[in-house]
């Protein structure tokens, strides 16, 4: 016997309301956040993880100096970012990596950021850098770079500003380190994920993930926690999941 739905209208019957959690709530979800990378696939995020969308601010001179939050999407428990750059309701999937058969292959390299980075030697300060994980962001250019910031760290101005531009970068690709105390220097994120707007470079990046979100390989491989990561969700990147700046070149538009 084939079942039919029932013409008439249910009455009587509750169906469950969208769930409104606020930031604090969210923040004691902490060890439930993940991002799924899913084979070929979107992101899949559960555990409440608060979305919004940031724009780089640049001053005149084109170079990256701060971030501002421009839009905060609706707490969801679980949502599916896309990973592919061809959804037609963005930053959601809504299924076209299949119709552009989006190869999504995870080609980083899975070692732990320790195990990689290299260290530049300051009076003050020491600078670790992983440069396969930069994200074009361009922080790190402004008063001679961090590089240099860093070999004159004894100087308090220029030590400020070389934490400040370290802590800028959304990828994770420079840490700062206090010599003294051979601690890093982090950014105090909660655990969030937001939508990079690069107006200078006219282009959207990556899903700037912080606050030490686990991120699992589609094949279980669980990537290192960390503060700050960037998701390449153009789907042109040569080191994903994560951004390789790419999008710049291709000029990517959410
Ligand atoms: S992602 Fe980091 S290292 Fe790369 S340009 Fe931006 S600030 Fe510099
Ligand atoms: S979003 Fe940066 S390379 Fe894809």
């Amino acid at each position: 016997m084939v079942l039919q739905r029932s013409p008439k209208p249910l009455t009587g019957v509750r169906f469950p309301q969208p769930l409104l959690l606020d930031k604090n709530m969210a923040r004691q979800n902490k060890d439930k956040f993940k991002i799924k990378v899913a084979k070929d696939g979107p992101y899949l995020i559960s555990g409440y993880l608060p979305l919004a969308k940031e724009k780089i601010v640049s001053n005149k001179q084109g170079e990256s100096v701060a971030w501002q939050k421009i839009k905060d999407y609706p707490l969801k428990e679980n949502y599916a970012l896309c990973r592919c750059g061809h959804s037609a309701d963005k930053p959601y999937c809504d299924g076209a990596h299949l119709k552009s058969k989006f190869i999504g292959t995870e080609t980083a390299n899975k070692q732990k950021y320790n195990e990689c980075a290299g260290t530049l030697e300051g009076p003050e300060l020491d600078l670790k850098d992983w440069p396969e994980l930069c994200a074009l962001a361009r922080f790190c250019d402004r008063v001679g770079g961090t590089w240099e910031l860093i070999t004159k760290s004894d100087d308090a101005a220029f030590k400020k500003i070389a934490v400040q531009q370290a802590c800028d970068c959304p990828s994770g690709r420079l840490v700062a380190m206090d010599k003294k105390t051979s601690k890093d220097i982090e950014p105090d994120f909660e655990p969030s994920a937001s939508l990079v707007e690069d107006s200078a470079a006219q282009a959207s990046g990556p899903i700037w993930v912080k606050g030490g979100v686990q991120i699992e390989a589609a094949d279980g491989f669980l990537y290192e926690k960390r503060n700050r990561v960037t998701l390449c969700r153009c789907g042109q990147s040569k080191n994903k999941p994560y951004c390789d700046g790419t999008h710049i070149e291709t000029g990517f538009k959410d």
